[in-house]
């Protein structure tokens, strides 16, 4: 396992639409592991391959257990209610801004064994599934974030 470099805005990998994954390989394996590492690493609440500079369809999101969810080839399948919170991202480092995301979130994926299965996700939970999906077909929360602000740390 490897930490993989986190690519930052403005780098187009991170606007291109990923590809699905055909076929667990053990390059896909090697990816999930390392976006494992990566993640625990930068303590965020999930990761997309396209933020470590491969266009596969493949996010990792923590729950509110603290457990990471692998995601191959991730699918939004039903949503309901509505939430208006902070948002950022590991990609655009110091911003920060409101979205609107729906409350209650049910994604259909692949596990690394190849297996469908369905996980569902409220609140910070939901909102990570949309985010890393997103990041998927080259969306960013700040293009449609409201009132995004530079968070100065010291
Ligand atoms: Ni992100």
């Amino acid at each position: 396992m490897a930490i993989r470099n986190i690519v930052q805005v403005g780098d187009p990998v991170l606007r291109g639409k990923c590809r699905p994954v055909e076929e667990i390989t053990p390059r896909i394996l090697t990816l999930l592991d390392d976006m494992r590492e990566t993640l625990a690493y930068a303590d965020g609440a999930g990761l997309a391959a396209p933020q470590v500079g491969v266009r596969r369809r493949v996010v990792i999101v923590v729950d509110e257990n603290d457990k990471m969810i692998e995601l191959i080839n991730p699918e939004i399948i039903e949503q309901s209610g509505h939430q208006h919170e902070l948002e950022g991202c590991l990609s655009v480092p110091g911003r920060w801004g409101y979205t609107d995301r729906p409350m209650h979130v049910t994604v259909r994926a692949m596990d690394r064994e190849g297996n469908l299965f369905t996980v569902s996700g409220s609140g910070l939970t939901a909102r990570a599934f949309c985010h890393e999906i997103d990041h998927l077909d080259g969306i960013l929360f700040i293009d449609h974030a409201e009132e995004c602000k530079i968070e100065t740390q010291e």
